[in-house]
């Protein structure tokens, strides 16, 4: 007798948790110091007004995928897992190697998860947590079963280093975390995404894409470099970071102060310490480690998170936060039991 669709089961609902994380910064660092032979700038206007002390820059030959592939390893290694057992890679980036094929298929392919299916997503510095997002969802449904979450970026090679405005702020590198169900863990509880398009400008690369091709007037121009309105982008920092923990906050029933660790965007020491302010909470209660690395982008969090976790910052059980904002505007934010 022919099955109707009917009579099979629904999936049920499942957690998806974070069984292991890896990170990946290149050997390179570049200090303030060495910024002020490159651009009017010195130590101490960055450091009082970003918090940032040096940042890593990939070498011209290590590229988004390779920075991507290293932290993935590590977090193969953390969750004890094969690359064969991984069915999905979610790549977050700005910085692809190319138009296509995706980052993730190339890290498919450095890594030997042959059997993955891979696909990049674009939303700037919030690229991390929207793959988490979508890989909670996947797992949920019961469509994979272990996904591979990367956000990795070579930011360095769309800045324009003679821009003061932007150069001292970014650096380059790659954060990946295995999700997979973990029986009697909650996981991953809840996660929002958002994003304003009305703000795409304030922070944007014009050149490159079809409305803006790569031609020698536009590289003249500087169209295929990361362009930034910082004041605009500050204040639209705070905000949405702000409305994005609120919103998993409320969800969940719990106060900021029922959070063991907030894992910020990595942007600027003042939004961070904006946002603790705003939530009531001391700078202790978050990580930070943009003094190291600068901006990072899609990285930043997913790096973050792995030295937290690492470090002992929270154990199995806790309370986490993520929270991020980029360019789009995008801004996402993630509640976790660790
Ligand atoms: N060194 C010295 N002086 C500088 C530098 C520099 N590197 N950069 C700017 N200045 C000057 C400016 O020219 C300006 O001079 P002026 O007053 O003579 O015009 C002065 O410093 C103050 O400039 P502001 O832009 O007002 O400085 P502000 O206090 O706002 O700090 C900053 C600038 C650090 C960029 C801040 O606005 C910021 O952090 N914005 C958010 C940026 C951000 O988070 N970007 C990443 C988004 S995530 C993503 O998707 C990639």
């Amino acid at each position: 007798m022919k099955k109707s669709l009917r009579d099979i089961p629904p999936k049920l609902s499942r957690s998806a948790s974070i069984i292991g994380t890896g990170s990946y910064v290149p050997d390179r660092v570049l200090t303030n110091a060495e910024l002020e032979s490159m651009v009017e700038t010195s130590d101490q206007w960055i450091v009082e007004r970003t918090g940032i002390r040096e940042r890593r820059l990939a070498a011209d030959t290590e590229f988004t995928s390779h920075m991507a592939a290293k932290a993935a390893q590590a977090a193969m290694e953390n969750a004890g897992i094969k690359p064969e057992e991984i069915d999905l890679i979610l790549v977050g980036t700005v910085t692809p190697d190319n138009f296509f094929p995706s980052t993730a298929c190339h890290v498919q392919r450095l890594i030997g998860a042959k059997n993955a299916a891979c696909m990049d997503v674009s939303a700037a510095c919030s690229g991390f947590l929207y793959c988490l997002e979508i890989a909670h969802q996947f797992i949920a449904t019961g469509t994979n079963e272990t996904i591979l979450v990367i956000g990795a970026d070579k930011l360095s090679s769309i800045v324009n280093w003679t821009d003061r405005n932007t150069c001292v702020l970014f650096g380059d590198g790659a954060g990946a975390a295995i999700l997979r169900h973990r029986p009697g863990s909650r996981g991953i509880v809840t996660t929002y995404m958002a994003s304003d398009g009305n703000l795409s400008d304030i922070l944007h690369m014009p050149g490159g894409g079809c409305a803006c091709p790569t031609t020698a007037e536009n590289i003249e121009q500087n169209l295929n470099t990361l362009h930034m309105n910082g004041r605009e982008t500050y204040k639209q920092a705070v905000t949405s970071m702000m409305r994005a923990a609120g919103v998993v906050l409320e969800r969940c029933g719990i106060t900021a102060d029922d959070i063991t660790c907030v894992i910020p965007h990595q942007a600027n020491l003042r939004i961070i310490e904006a946002m603790a302010d705003r939530m009531g909470l001391g700078l202790d209660r978050f990580h930070i480690n943009l003094d190291k690395y600068g901006n990072t982008s899609a990285a930043a969090v997913a790096i973050a998170l792995d030295e937290a976790a690492r470090s002992g910052r929270f154990q199995i059980g806790d309370p986490i936060l993520l929270v991020v904002f980029g360019g789009g505007l995008t801004y996402a934010s993630a509640v976790i039991e660790w």
